[in-house]
């Protein structure tokens, strides 16, 4: 889920960047043992947030295994979900299936993907048990060669238009306490996007829904990612950085890896950020998308009126973002955005970049 992902890549983020400038101090040395104890302290708490994040999680997934790029037989993954969540529908209706022999493989885990259509049946059973009867819908067609598109479609209870734009939200449910988490259509969202797919939903009310979900095929080749690669160190001229992010300890190491070449300010919150953006006037402003009460969308939006040469020197830090809204927006924007977690490497690259 993406907000699942958010709460392990914001810790990582930290954990990284604080290992790395333990590394450095101790390559440098002459660090107190009371320096070094404090970065250990941040560290054990990211490893202890991202061990009670993926207990949580494991509820929520099958796929707890080691999950390397591999490829999924769409036909075996659907038959799968069916077969798991059969006996929910059939309590109230009917399901269907119909998927043709000879879909080419798809990019992903199978049990990933299977968690995907389970989650979506699971939801159409629940609109089929609305209305007390009705039928699910669980089908499968070549998109050319390039993907495979599976539709989950059901006659329930159908979704309010309101609710349409939130139902892939994190926590967004309109089923009792205790019934709903709300993470499902996010976990279905970020397993189908984070594999190039796209998944999207029809609904009316009081008619049913239809999900779609579009995952791409082996057949075109895999873009290689790019390789890691150690920058060799250079001369470095120092600059101004403000770093708006709400996470203290996400600062903290921030500040670390900058420092010694660069004066850093940091915010926890937009309005610090603006003031401290007013008074310094920085060559670059790292800012996360995600700030409790004025977002760093708005904030971004506000300085491009403002203060435009202030905003082309803006980095987005992202932790993966917990609404489709702002993926879309950072798909668009223009300037870099660097996502949680990162090399030591990239934040430098970034800073060079908008800093001129
Ligand atoms: N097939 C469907 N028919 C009607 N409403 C749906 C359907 N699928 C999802 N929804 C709506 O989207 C919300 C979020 O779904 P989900 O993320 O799976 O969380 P949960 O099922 O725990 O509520 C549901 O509470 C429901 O309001
Ligand atoms: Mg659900």
């Amino acid at each position: 889920a993406a907000g699942v992902a958010h709460e392990i890549n914001n810790p990582l983020a930290f954990m990284m960047l604080g290992v790395d400038a333990i590394e450095r101090m101790l390559e440098r040395g002459g660090s107190s043992l009371e320096q070094l104890r404090r970065m250990l302290d941040d560290v054990r708490h990211g490893v202890d947030r991202v061990a009670a994040t993926v207990r949580h999680l494991k509820a929520f997934s099958k796929a707890d295994g080691a999950t390397g790029p591999s490829v999924a037989d769409m036909a075996e993954v659907l038959e799968a979900a069916a077969r798991m969540t059969s006996h929910e529908v059939r309590q109230y209706g009917r399901l269907e299936l119909e998927v043709p022999d000879g879909l080419l493989p798809v990019r992903g885990d199978a049990a990933q993907l299977e968690q995907v259509f389970v989650n979506l049946l699971i939801n159409a059973a629940h609109a089929l048990e609305i209305k007390k009867t009705g039928t699910v819908r669980l089908g499968a067609r070549p998109i050319g060669e390039v993907a495979v598109e599976v539709t989950v479609e059901d006659d329930g209870s159908g979704i309010a238009e309101a609710d349409l734009a939130q139902v892939f939200d994190p926590f967004f449910t309109t089923k009792p306490v205790g019934t709903g988490t709300g993470l499902g259509l996010s976990i279905c969202h970020s397993v189908v996007t984070e594999l190039g797919g796209e998944i999207t939903v029809e609904s009316e009310l009081g008619e049913g829904s239809v999900f779609r979900v579009r995952l791409p095929t082996m057949r075109r080749a895999l873009t290689p990612a790019s390789p890691a690669r150690r920058a060799p160190r250079s001369r470095v001229e120092s600059r101004k950085v403000v770093v708006i992010d709400d996470e203290p300890a996400f600062l903290r190491a921030l500040e670390r890896l900058l420092v010694p070449d660069h004066e850093v300010f940091t915010a926890l919150d937009a309005d610090a950020g603006l003031a401290l953006i007013a008074q310094e006037s920085p060559d670059a402003i790292f800012l996360d998308v995600m700030l409790p009460g004025t977002n760093g969308i708005e904030l971004y939006e506000r300085l491009g009126r403002e203060r435009p040469e202030m905003a082309s020197r803006v980095v987005f830090v992202t932790g993966g973002s917990a609404r489709p809204s702002v993926e879309r927006f950072l798909a668009k924007v223009k300037q870099p955005v660097l996502h949680k977690p990162f090399e030591a490497e990239r934040v430098v690259a970034l800073l060079r970049r908008v800093a001129g």
